[in-house]
């Protein structure tokens, strides 16, 4: 489904003496022996999920599809930018099917939860609320308005009908108030993190009630189980990347910038910031995740990356058969001189600016450049993407020394801001 590339960044002879610490490390995130072992829950997921939970997941999320215009998912981090990013992948920007789907509950902004709350009022809609700990300010607020509003429009008996819960089995106020309340409830299991849980119910009840096919993406999933799990450097890609990113870390490089030549896929550059600057940006070490989408940002962006700093190196993720093509017409008069291109499908254009940007960036920027191929963006596939990450971020992460799975820096704003709020405790 997918190739790598690292042959830019890292030589054979290199990667093949990562082969004792790359043991190592496999066995340790196999037998659960590492740092933040209690949350590797995610790594036999694909074939241990609850399959009861799945097919009652699947059942309400079809009630959602048959019966509302808009699904509202309130999440943030790890409890929102797996479904987020799915969603654009495989539906596009400007996909029109119902129900539509938004994202609420990611932010404080006055502008953007008035602007959503009032576009709501005349929408028959449900809400899909996430947290992991049940508490978290910028999800709870949102809840609370949309909760308000829904209640208001229907009333509180089928407002709860229309509230679909994703949190703790049993800890936190989202939890004690679902149990009050009665609201359809799905479990993030204790042993899964937030940006390890996008093949969980945080991610596959939004997308299942987008229509997405959530088995295939779990399928794609367990491939990449099976897959990931030697210690071969010469076939392992997952493994291969781990290294390509570790070797750049200690060469100088301390920026991986991922970039897409599809906007539909930013957000997955997003998913990879969170996964990969959360899990590895600690004790003052980590590269610095960052993103641009191609050719856009070339017109900006582009200048640095060719002749600025030499501090970063990409990774490309491409996509070989788009779902949608476009073909360039002929004009009579060629006044814009474009003709050159009549009859040339955007993907030829596209992959001309891919082939010529990579050699204008590794051979005269002297940007090294790993390039991820994916044949074709599915449910399967992106399944197989995400674990082929969260895997290669453990590896990463435990190269560095670093427990993947806590984020302890997270936590001093929060108080700041508790304090400032006149929080009790704070
Ligand atoms: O990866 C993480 O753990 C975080 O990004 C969380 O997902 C994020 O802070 C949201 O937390 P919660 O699901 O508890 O609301």
């Amino acid at each position: 489904m997918i190739k790598i590339d690292v042959s830019n960044v890292i030589s054979e002879q290199e990667i093949a003496k990562y082969q004792d610490k790359v043991q190592t490390i496999n066995k340790m995130i196999n037998e659960r022996t590492g740092a933040g072992n209690d949350f590797l829950g995610w790594v036999d997921w694909p074939i241990n999920y609850d399959k009861e939970e799945l097919e009652r997941l699947l059942k309400d999320a079809k009630y959602v599809r048959e019966n509302f215009d808009v699904l509202v998912v309130a999440g943030i981090g790890g409890s929102y930018l797996g479904a987020k990013s799915a969603y654009d992948a495989l539906k596009g920007m400007k996909d029109v099917s119902k129900p539509e789907i938004i994202f609420m509950g990611q932010t404080f902004s006055p502008n953007y939860t008035a602007q959503v709350l009032d576009y709501l009022k005349d929408k028959k809609f449900a809400i899909n609320v996430i947290s992991k700990s049940g508490t978290t300010t910028e999800t709870s607020i949102a809840f609370r308005l949309l909760k308000n509003l829904l209640e208001e429009k229907v009333g509180k008996e089928e407002a709860r009908k229309s509230i679909f819960a994703v949190t703790d089995r049993a800890r936190g106020a989202l939890k004690t108030l679902c149990n009050q309340e009665g609201y359809s409830t799905y479990v993030l299991p204790d042993d899964i993190g937030g940006r390890y849980s996008v093949l969980t119910p945080v991610g596959l009840f939004p997308l299942a009630a987008a229509g997405v096919d959530v088995k295939a993406m779990l399928e794609g999933a367990q491939e990449a189980r099976k897959e990931f799990n030697n210690t071969d450097l010469k076939n392992n890609m997952c493994y291969r990347y781990a290294i390509s990113r570790d070797y750049m870390y200690r060469h100088n490089h301390p920026v991986e910038m991922y970039v897409t030549y599809e906007p539909q896929m930013s957000q997955i550059s997003e998913w990879l910031k969170q996964l990969f600057g959360e899990s590895e940006g600690k004790e003052k070490k980590g590269l610095l995740p960052t993103s641009a989408t191609f050719s856009t940002d070339l017109h900006s962006l582009g200048q640095f990356i060719q002749d600025g700093s030499p501090i970063l190196f990409e990774t490309i993720l491409k996509i070989d058969n788009p779902n949608y093509d476009v073909t360039i017409p002929s004009t009579e008069d060629d006044l814009d001189g474009l003709n050159y291109l009549a009859g040339k499908k955007l993907s030829f254009v596209n992959e001309m600016a891919f082939q010529g940007t990579l050699k204008a960036h590794e051979v005269d920027g002297g940007v090294p450049c790993n390039v991820i191929t994916i044949e074709r963006m599915d449910a399967k596939t992106l399944g197989y993407l995400y674990y082929f990450f969260m895997r290669a971020c453990a590896m990463s992460a435990y190269m560095l020394e670093i427990n993947p799975f806590n984020q302890p820096g997270v936590e001093i704003y929060k108080k700041n801001m508790f304090h400032l709020l006149g929080k009790k405790g704070y």
